[in-house]
C-alpha cells in the first residue's frame, strides 16, 4: 500500500475521546472505532439504504447503523453473524507520532446479501373486475365490550349498499383489531430513513398495519375512512395510521413515485360535539397529498355541537336517522362512480413540478443556509 495514501485525521488524543464518529477522508465518508484501545474505521455508508453508520453507535464489536440498526463489525465491516455477505468496506488505520492515519483506498470490497423484498414493495397492478372499495374505522374502544359507534355504524351502512347494490368488492379494516406500532419518526432522521414499505413493516414481522397498507396501495379503488371526532380532531387511532402513510407520501417526495393511482378517497366524519370541518380539513389534505381523487362532496357529517353533553341521545339520533344511512350510501356511491371513471380512462400518472410543492428546492438561498437548501 502505498504510503503517501495515508491520510491524517487528527490527533489521537481527541480521536479516542469518542468511541464511534463519522470522519470525511477527502469525499469519503469513514466511520471512525475507538474500541480497546484501538482504531478502526469503516465505510460510513451503510448497505441498506445508506445510513450515517459513525452517527450510530456501538453494541459490542458492532456499530449499529442510526436508521434501522443494521450492524457491521467494527473490525472488519462484515454484517452481523449470518448476515456477513453483507459487507461494508474496511480501511486500514494505524497511529504515527500521535496522529491518526487512515487509507482512503477500501481494504475490503462492499459485498451485499441478497434480501428478498417485502411482499408490498412489488409493483401496483390493478387487474379487472368489480370496483374495490376498503372502509376503514377508526374509533378506539374495549373489543372485548364493544359499543355503539355512530361513525362505524354509518360506514358498515355504506359498506354493505357499496357490496349489495353497487357490487363492489369490499373489505372492512377496523384500526382497533390491528397490533401496530407508532410511527417512530425515521423522516425526522433523514427523509432517506423513510421507506416503502414503511421501516417497521420491513423491520417487524409482527406490526399489522401492513393490512391497511395492502388494501389501500394495492388493493382498493376507493377508500373510505370513518372516524368520530376527539376534541375537535380525528381519532388517535386515525392520527397514529396516518402518520404510518407518511412512507407513502414520502416516496412522491423522494423518489417521484406515486404508489398510490387513480384511488378514491371519502370520508365519515361523527362526533357529539363539533369541528367538523377541521377534521374534515385534514383528511381531505392528507389523502388529497398521498395522490388520492375525491368524489364531488367527499364527506358526510354529522355532529350536535358544542353544548350538546347528551350523549345518549346523539348515539340514538344516528341509529335512528335514515337520511345519514341515505348520506352515506350516497357517499360511496359517488366515490365509486369517480373510481369506475378513472379506472375506465386510466388518466397518465400525475407528475408534479417541484414549485411550490415538498422537496422544492429553493432559488433564493434562505438567510444563513445553502443556496441548494431543500425545505
Ligand atoms: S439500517 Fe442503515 S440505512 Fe437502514
Amino acid at each position: 500500500m502505498a504510503t503517501e495514501q495515508w491520510q491524517d485525521v487528527g490527533a489521537v488524543e481527541e480521536l479516542c475521546s469518542k468511541p464511534l464518529q463519522q470522519i470525511m477522508v477527502g469525499r469519503t465518508k469513514l466511520a471512525l472505532i475507538f474500541r480497546d484501545g484501538q482504531f478502526s474505521a469503516i465505510s460510513g455508508v451503510c448497505n441498506h439504504v445508506g445510513g450515517p453508520l459513525g452517527e450510530g453507535r456501538l453494541d459490542g464489536e458492532y456499530v449499529v447503523c442510526p436508521w434501522h440498526q443494521w450492524k457491521f463489525h467494527c473490525r472488519t465491516g462484515l454484517g452481523e453473524p449470518g448476515y456477513e455477505e453483507d459487507a461494508v468496506p474496511r480501511h486500514d488505520v494505524k497511529v504515527e507520532n500521535g496522529r491518526v492515519l487512515v487509507n482512503p483506498t477500501p481494504a475490503s470490497p462492499r459485498t451485499r446479501k441478497s434480501h428478498e423484498p417485502h411482499a408490498l414493495a412489488r409493483p401496483v397492478e390493478r387487474g379487472a373486475g368489480p370496483p374495490r372499495v376498503v372502509g376503514i374505522s377508526t374509533p378506539a374502544m374495549d373489543a372485548a365490550n364493544p359499543r355503539y359507534s355512530t361513525s362505524d355504524a354509518l360506514l358498515e351502512y355504506a359498506m354493505d349498499h357499496a357490496a349489495r347494490i353497487r357490487g363492489a368488492d369490499t373489505q372492512l379494516i377496523r384500526l382497533n383489531d390491528l397490533k401496530f406500532r407508532h410511527c417512530e419518526g425515521y423522516y425526522s432522521k433523514s427523509s432517506r430513513a423513510c421507506t416503502w414499505p414503511c421501516s417497521i413493516t420491513q423491520m417487524d414481522p409482527g406490526d399489522q398495519l401492513d393490512r391497511v397498507y395492502e388494501a389501500i396501495v394495492h388493493w382498493a379503488d376507493v377508500i373510505l375512512i370513518a372516524t368520530p371526532i376527539r376534541w375537535g380532531g380525528a381519532s388517535s387511532l386515525y392520527y397514529k395510521m396516518i402518520e404510518r402513510m407518511n412512507c407513502i407520501q414520502n416516496q412522491i417526495t423522494i423518489a417521484n413515485k406515486v404508489l398510490m393511482h387513480n384511488k378514491v378517497a371519502a370520508f365519515i366524519i361523527t362526533g357529539g360535539q363539533d369541528n367538523v370541518q377541521a377534521v374534515a380539513g385534514q383528511m381531505l389534505g392528507f389523502f388529497s397529498e398521498l395522490g388520492c381523487h375525491l368524489p364531488p362532496f367527499p364527506y358526510i357529517a354529522h355532529s350536535r355541537g358544542w353544548s350538546a353533553e347528551d350523549m345518549e341521545r346523539n348515539v340514538r339520533y344516528v341509529a335512528e336517522s335514515q337520511e345519514l344511512r341515505d348520506g352515506a350510501a350516497d357517499l360511496v356511491s359517488r366515490a365509486i362512480d369517480v373510481a369506475k371513471v378513472l379506472l375506465a380512462a386510466d388518466p397518465v400518472e400525475a407528475r408534479t413540478t417541484r414549485g411550490g410543492r415538498k422537496a422544492h428546492r429553493l432559488d433564493v438561498p434562505a438567510p444563513g443556509g445553502p443556496a441548494s437548501e431543500i425545505k
